[in-house]
């Protein structure tokens, strides 16, 4: 009697812990802990990022504003798998990345997260199509679902009469709306966008945000964009953090946060 007591006690015990740690795995997509970038330039030494902490829930429309030379790129980059850190870990959906081989982060950056960059990095001699195809290359998916699932996003991007054209034959907005298509082709969990609309005028500017903000509220998509646009950022992100010197200088939740408690 004594034993079944115990051994019910253990099962209880480890269930409700093993519940426990399950939930925060779901919950934190990103956990940022000691994080430090140094560029070395000669004599020179930048703490780009200097011991930063911080985690991410999923789900959440996270902006980092911050003047020029803050380190918000580095930061970016580094979450992306596109640079590694100097010390510190970066724990992704339950995986510490800051130790990874460069194949491994080969597939963090392909089928991890998205990136959206200010100047596109699409392939200019390609339309919009292949772009988009491409990022689906070594996925594992047939040569005619890539095609289909390329038409279906570069629709959904609003670009259904456009995926033809190659991005020296698009407006600068149609052209991010690709750079979007592509940064989902391989369906990720997290979308990092930097100043995706820096490049834009304010109207088409603000056709990329509502894209983006019905990719974290109807997909479910995590994003985290940099952005210097502070207001807007205040008006549209569950959270903005401000970097200051490779440092975290302000994390403010905005009332949206509630949506994803
Ligand atoms: N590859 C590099 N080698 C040396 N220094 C670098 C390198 N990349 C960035 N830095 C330096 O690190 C600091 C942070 O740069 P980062 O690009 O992250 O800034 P940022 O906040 O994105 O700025 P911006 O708003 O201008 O894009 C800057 O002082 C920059 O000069
Ligand atoms: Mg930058």
């Amino acid at each position: 009697m004594l034993h079944f007591g115990l051994i019910l006690f253990i099962i209880i015990f480890f269930g409700y812990n093993l519940k426990r740690i399950t939930i925060l795995q779901i919950v934190v997509i990103i956990q940022i802990k000691d994080l430090v970038k140094i560029y070395r330039k000669g004599e020179i030494e930048i703490s780009a990022v200097d011991h930063l902490s911080f985690s991410v829930k999923k789900g959440t429309f996270l902006s980092i504003v911050g003047r020029s030379g803050s380190g918000k790129s580095t930061l970016l980059n580094l979450v992306g798998g596109l640079d590694t850190p100097t010390s510190g870990s970066i724990v992704f959906d339950g995986k510490d990345i800051s130790g990874l081989s460069r194949s491994e982060l080969a597939f963090h950056r392909r089928y991890r997260v998205g990136m959206i960059f200010q100047s596109f990095n699409l392939i200019y001699s390609r339309n919009a199509l292949d772009n988009v195809i491409l990022a689906m290359i070594f996925s594992g998916i047939s040569k005619k679902d890539r095609k289909e699932r390329a038409i279906r996003l570069l629709k959904q991007v609003g670009l259904g009469d456009r995926i033809f054209h190659r991005p020296d034959e698009l407006s600068g907005g149609e052209t991010q709306r690709v750079a979007i298509a592509r940064a989902l082709a391989n369906d990720p969990e997290v979308i990092l966008a930097d100043e995706p609309t820096g490049n834009l005028d304010s109207l088409t500017a603000a056709e990329i945000m509502d894209l983006l903000i019905e990719l974290n509220q109807k997909l479910g998509k995590t994003v985290l964009m940099i952005t210097h646009e502070q207001q807007m950022a205040q008006k549209i992100s569950h959270r903005v953090i401000r970097l200051l010197d490779g440092k975290v200088v302000d994390d403010i939740m905005t009332d949206k946060i509630n949506e994803i408690e």
